[in-house]
Parts: structure tokens; sequence; C-alpha cells
């Protein structure tokens, strides 16, 4: 199946920061519309117009208010740090309903990024789910992807484990996976968010400890 979903929009709430800029530069990229959210609409408004001149001009990408980017759009990306993961999610919720909200978020507690300290739900994104209610699917990845590459078109050598509510919305996740040049595997329910999440911890640690600033992971033994 082609992954034709250019009629399909994206909100990325947060999507002035380091991640959400990066994974909504590669989706206008690719051609898909394009919702940046932030607290502050004037501000998603200047990420848009950065990312629409770094693409030539040609491409859809708009700034908006959180609730608003996410009332627009048919799927919502959610890029905050974990301390303003409940608010934000809290204050778009009505805007989710029926649609698929893709979790990014890592629930690190600083000082110790470094250790895995999963939230009583499991996951952050178990978190979003019990505040979003059945009728969001709520789906989790891009954990492992550091943004550090994601802005200058560069194979990225990390895998993308996509878990979700259901393996329909996990497949309309992988779209969005192959459409920002990445690879994805579906990797089960959304309770496996807790690993990829905590994983996140782990690379933070081997970044420190070997001198470097994007470790990932790869999948082996099965056929790309
Ligand atoms: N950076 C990475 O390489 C990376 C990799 C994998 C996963 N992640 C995860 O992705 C999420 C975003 O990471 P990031 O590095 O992109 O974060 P960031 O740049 O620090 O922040 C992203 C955006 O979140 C909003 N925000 C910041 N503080 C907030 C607050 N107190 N309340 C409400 N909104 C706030 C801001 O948008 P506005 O001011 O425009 O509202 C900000 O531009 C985190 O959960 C992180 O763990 C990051």
């Amino acid at each position: 199946m082609s992954d034709s979903l250019l009629l399909v929009s994206i909100a990325v709430l947060g999507g002035t920061g380091k991640e959400g800029k990066g994974l909504a530069y590669r989706w206008a990229k690719a051609g898909y519309h394009v919702y940046i959210g932030s607290r502050d609409p004037a501000k998603a408004g200047n990420t848009a117009r950065e990312i629409s001149d770094m693409l030539g001009g040609e491409v859809s990408v708009e700034g908006f208010g959180n609730a608003e980017a996410a009332k627009k759009a048919d799927i919502v990306i959610l890029t905050v740090p974990y301390a303003a993961h409940k608010d934000t999610i809290e204050s778009v919720k009505k805007d989710l309903q029926g649609k698929i909200l893709v979790d990014v978020t890592v629930p690190l507690v600083p000082p110790k990024v470094a250790t895995v300290q999963m939230p009583p739900d499991g996951s952050a994104a178990q978190e979003a789910l019990a505040i979003l209610g059945k009728g969001v699917e709520v789906c989790a990845a891009f954990q492992n992807i550091s943004h550090e590459h994601l802005l200058d078109n560069a194979d990225v050598d990390c895998d993308v484990l996509v878990t979700g509510t259901t393996k329909e919305a996990r497949a309309e996740v992988l779209k969005l996976v192959r459409a920002a040049k990445l690879h994805g595997w579906d990797a089960g329910p959304i309770e496996n968010s807790a690993v990829v999440e905590g994983l996140t911890s782990v690379l933070i640690g081997i970044n420190k400890k070997y001198g470097s600033s994007h470790a990932g992971i790869k999948i082996t033994g099965v056929d790309r």
C-alpha cells in the first residue's frame, strides 16, 4: 500500500522545540500539511516560517496555539518535556477525541536523566491514555531518536519502535515514520512503551559514557 497520506494533516504540539521541529521539518518536506503547536501562537508561526524557509517555501507549515493545532489536524504528535506532559494533554483533551495521539515524551526526571524512572501508570504514554480515555488512540514513538540529525536530512542510525492501543493506529504511525525517512517497527501494545521510553535513559547514559550525543538502537535478525 502506498503511503499516500498527503491528505493527512499533522499537528506537532511543542513543535517549536528541538525534537518536534525536527520531525515537523521532515513531514513538511515529505509533503504533509503540518501545524506547529505552541503555548504562544506567534512563536509557533515563527517556527513554521523557519521550517518553510529551510525548505524553499514550497511546503505547507503553519503555526497555531496547541489547542487550535490539535483541532485542525488528523494526527497529533506530542513533543514537550515530561514536566509539561500532563498539563499539555489536559489542555487539548477535547480536541484529540476521535484522533491518534503520538506521544514522543520521555519521562525523564532531572537530574538523574540517565536512570530509568518510570511513572506509576507505567509510562508517559500510558499516563496520556489514562487522561484521554477510550476516545483517543494513543501511540508512542520516536523516543529514541535524537533531534540532532532530523534537520540536516541525514540518515538516522536508529530504529523507531512504535507501540500503541491498536494495530491499526500503529500502522498509521508507521506511515509517518517512513515519511520521516526513518525505519520503524510495530513494537506492540501501549504497555510496551515503558521499555521504549526507558531505553532513552539508557541511551543518554551511553552517550555520556562514550562521548556521543546520538546513540541509537537497531533491531537485528529480521528482514528489513
Ligand atoms: N531532544 C531530543 O533529542 C529528544 C529525543 C527523543 C525524545 N525527546 C522527548 O521529546 C520531548 C521534547 O523534547 P525537546 O528536546 O524537543 O524539548 P524542548 O525543546 O525543551 O521543549 C519542546 C517544547 O515544549 C514546550 N515546553 C517547554 N517547557 C514547557 C512547559 N513547562 N510547559 C508547557 N510547554 C513547555 C515548548 O514549546 P512552547 O514554548 O512553544 O509552548 C518547547 O519548545 C521530551 O519529552 C523529550 O524527552 C527528545
